[in-house]
């Protein structure tokens, strides 16, 4: 929320209505000030400042390592950018599960030092007491079903996750309890197409899929990989919108040889 009683033009109800009228919901990562400006800018309707910084922002493996502290400093930054779209933080691995206080002390946290609108969770009926606590202090929460990344080393892979029944209806389940519990939006990530379909006719809050067909009220990818600054990570859902890895390594390589050439700077570069 910003400052003079102007609430971020994207509300949570907002979201909803945009579900009503059929309306699809744009949602993409940000971890930094400038690159959240453009996003905003463009039109994005939220804004994710999500743990996947702790690949593309910090280089780690998984999105395990990354702090409820790193994750403060990213989103302080996205919210200084951000005018229209509603801010949405991921809570860290190890800041909400197995103890509903200490979710509550990290949501809390994420509130007071970021002024982001609202946070993000992995899991369903396991997390749900978190949930509940969180959402009763009166701050908003996002669901995330399916390929949950902070339980990799549960799954063993990141394969499309819920393709066997008894997961696709462990997952409507937990997508009802949610809903039920007043999350406002739900991320489906990596399931089948139909799955989510099926999810999304089922609740009235909308669904934003990645890697989970079309039919969702929404969809969100992470920054770096539709834009091509990542090259090095191909799924099948990712469709990349710029090559911006060549065009950042050609124009670093032009700026090399021009300072080894003394081509630049020039004579009207300098005082
Ligand atoms: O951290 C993240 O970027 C996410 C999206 C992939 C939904 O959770």
């Amino acid at each position: 929320m910003s400052v003079a009683g102007s609430v971020r033009a994207v509300t949570t109800l907002r979201l909803t209505e945009m579900k009503q009228r059929g309306e699809k919901i744009a949602m993409l990562t940000s971890y930094d000030y400038s690159t959240a400006k453009i996003v905003d800018a463009a039109g994005v309707d939220v804004i994710l400042v999500g743990d996947s910084a702790a690949n593309v922002m910090a280089g780690y493996e998984t999105t395990l390592p990354i702090t409820l502290d790193m994750m403060i400093y990213h989103a302080r930054s996205v919210v200084r950018g951000v005018n229209r779209a509603l801010v949405v933080v991921d809570l860290p691995f190890g800041t909400y599960q197995g103890n509903s206080k200490v979710a509550l002390d990290s949501a809390i946290r994420i509130m007071k030092e970021t002024e982001a609108d609202s946070v993000k969770i992995e899991g369903g009926e396991e997390i749900l007491e978190s949930v509940q606590r969180i959402i009763s202090a009166g701050i908003p929460v996002m669901g995330h079903l399916g390929l949950t990344p902070q339980s990799i080393h549960k799954f063993g892979t990141y394969n499309v996750r819920a393709k066997e029944e008894a997961e696709a209806e462990k997952l409507i389940r937990d997508a009802l309890l949610l809903q039920e519990a007043g999350c406002f939006a739900i991320v489906l990530e990596k399931i089948p197409a139909a799955l989510a379909k099926r999810v999304t006719e089922s609740l009235t809050i909308p669904t934003i899929g990645i890697g989970a067909g079309g039919a969702t009220d929404g969809q969100v990818l992470v920054v770096h990989d539709m834009l091509g600054i990542t090259n090095d990570f191909s799924p099948r859902f990712l469709r990349r919108y710029a090559d911006l890895h060549t065009v950042m390594s050609e124009a670093i390589s032009h700026y090399v040889s021009d300072v080894k050439e003394q081509e630049f700077p020039n004579e009207k570069e300098q005082y």
